[in-house]
C-alpha cells in the first residue's frame, strides 16, 4: 500500500505537467493554424490582384502586423523565424536556432516537414516559459519570392526592401522556416 501511495505521489505531478504541456501544445497548434490561414489569405488575395509585386508589399507591411495581432490576442509571442531570414527582425534566437537545426536533421532522416514540431519548457531570465515551434514547408507558390531564380522586377523590389535577404534559393519541400511561440508559464 505504501508503495502504491508513493507511486501515486510521484506520478501525479508528472501527469499534470504532461497534461499542461499537452494543452499548451494544442492551443499553440490552433493559433498557428489561424495565423498561417490569415497570412495565406492575404498572400493569395494579393497574388491574384496584383501578382508577386503587390504580394511583396503585403508580406512586408501586413505579415508583422498579423503576427502582432495574434500575439496581442493571446498574450503570447507569436512569430515566424528561419535559419535564413529575409527580414532580420525574424532572426532566430539561440533556442530557435537549435530547434531549426534539429528540424533539418529530422527531415534528413526522413520525417515529413509537415509533421516537424517541438515543444519545451525553458528557463528564461529566471522565468519558466513554454516554447513551441512548427516547421513551414516550401510550396511551389513560395518559389516566386524564395526560389533560386527570381524574375524581374520581383528581384529588384526584394533587393530594395531587404538588402541583407538570405531567404532565397529554396526548393519545393525544403523547410522554409518555422512558426514560433513563447508563452510565459
Ligand atoms: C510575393 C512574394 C512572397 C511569396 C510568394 C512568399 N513570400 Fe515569404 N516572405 C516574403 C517577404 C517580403 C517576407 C518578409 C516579410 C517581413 O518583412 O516580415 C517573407 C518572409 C517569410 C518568412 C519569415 C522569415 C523570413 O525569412 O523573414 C517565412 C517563414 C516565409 N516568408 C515563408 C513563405 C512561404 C512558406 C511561402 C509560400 C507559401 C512564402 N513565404 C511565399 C515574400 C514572399
Amino acid at each position: 500500500m505504501r508503495k502504491i501511495l508513493a507511486f501515486i505521489a510521484v506520478c501525479i505531478p508528472f501527469t499534470t505537467v504532461a497534461d499542461e504541456i499537452q494543452d499548451r501544445k494544442q492551443s499553440s497548434a490552433a493559433i498557428i493554424k489561424e495565423f498561417a490561414g490569415a497570412l495565406q489569405n492575404e498572400l493569395k488575395r494579393a497574388m491574384a490582384e496584383g501578382g508577386p509585386l503587390q504580394a511583396i508589399e503585403v508580406c512586408n507591411q501586413l505579415a508583422p502586423g498579423i503576427a502582432a495581432q495574434h500575439s496581442k490576442k493571446t498574450g503570447w509571442r507569436i512569430a515566424r523565424t528561419a535559419l535564413k531570414v529575409r527580414n532580420t527582425e525574424n532572426a532566430p534566437d539561440a533556442w530557435e536556432t537549435t530547434v531549426l537545426n534539429d528540424f533539418e536533421a529530422r527531415k534528413a532522416k526522413g520525417e515529413a516537414v509537415e509533421n516537424l514540431a517541438h515543444a519545451e519548457i525553458v528557463e528564461q531570465d529566471g522565468q519558466r516559459v513554454f516554447r513551441f515551434m512548427k516547421a513551414i514547408p516550401t510550396a511551389e507558390v513560395c518559389l516566386k519570392c524564395h526560389g533560386a531564380e527570381l524574375a524581374e522586377p520581383v528581384k529588384t523590389k526584394l533587393d530594395a526592401y531587404y538588402p541583407a535577404d538570405q531567404a532565397r534559393g529554396f526548393n519545393v519541400g525544403d523547410i522554409r522556416g518555422a512558426f514560433t511561440i513563447s508563452q510565459p508559464m
